[in-house]
């Protein structure tokens, strides 16, 4: 199965993806890694693994919504049969979900429906939960709202910070994203359920 990662940042997800997809018998190989902003890490990951890159930055286009068309169509280019956000700090429009919608998925640090956003690590830590985790889920129109996959839960220690925290989440979700993306295409080309 032909996978577009989107990232925005550091890429430690997208690297479990690329170290998973260097084994033959998972199923799946990255064909494209895309990214809404330049110089960032997971960007240079791709690259040291000789994945095709691309951008599509807010700043190019006149608004969100001609920004959201650029973006489908540069994942487009590449014919991906799953693309998944790993880090994506951006919605997806309706352009993106009418090309993409039911084939894209997130993985989201906090056990959703809580904690939803861009600081789930830090949420979390401020409400005081003692376990937290991480959520793949089918991407929507909605922020954090669609169907979930999997969860993992982590726990929260006395002595954490969002930095601490959120590292340790990073490492069962790194897991629970290689496992669920290896049945999910697995599932898709065999049409077993997981
Ligand atoms: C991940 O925890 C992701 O769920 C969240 O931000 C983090 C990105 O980490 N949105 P990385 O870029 O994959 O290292």
């Amino acid at each position: 199965a032909r996978l577009v990662v989107l990232v925005s940042g550091g890429g430690t997800n997208l690297q479990a993806l690329i170290d998973a997809t260097t084994s033959a018998d998972y199923g799946a190989e990255i064909v494209a890694v895309g990214a809404d902003r330049e110089g960032i890490e997971g960007l240079a990951r791709a690259e040291r693994a000789g994945i095709r890159t691309f951008v599509v930055r807010t700043a190019d286009h006149p608004d969100r919504a001609a920004w959201d068309v650029a973006l489908a169509e540069a994942v487009e280019d590449h014919q991906p049969d799953l693309v998944v956000l790993a880090g994506f700090m951006k919605l997806v429009g309706p352009a993106f979900l009418a090309l993409f919608g039911g084939r894209t998925v997130n993985t989201h640090p906090s056990l959703l429906p809580s904690f939803p956003g861009m600081q789930a690590p830090k949420d979390a830590l401020e409400f005081g939960v003692k376990v937290t985790g991480a959520t793949l889920f089918v991407v929507d129109a909605g922020v954090d709202t669609g169907p979930i996959i999997a969860q993992v839960a982590v726990p929260v220690l006395d002595d954490d910070d969002v930095e601490s925290l959120h590292e340790r989440i990073k490492v069962s979700e790194r897991t629970m994203l290689v496992d669920w993306i290896g049945r999910l295409v697995r599932e898709a080309s065999t049409g077993e359920t997981p």
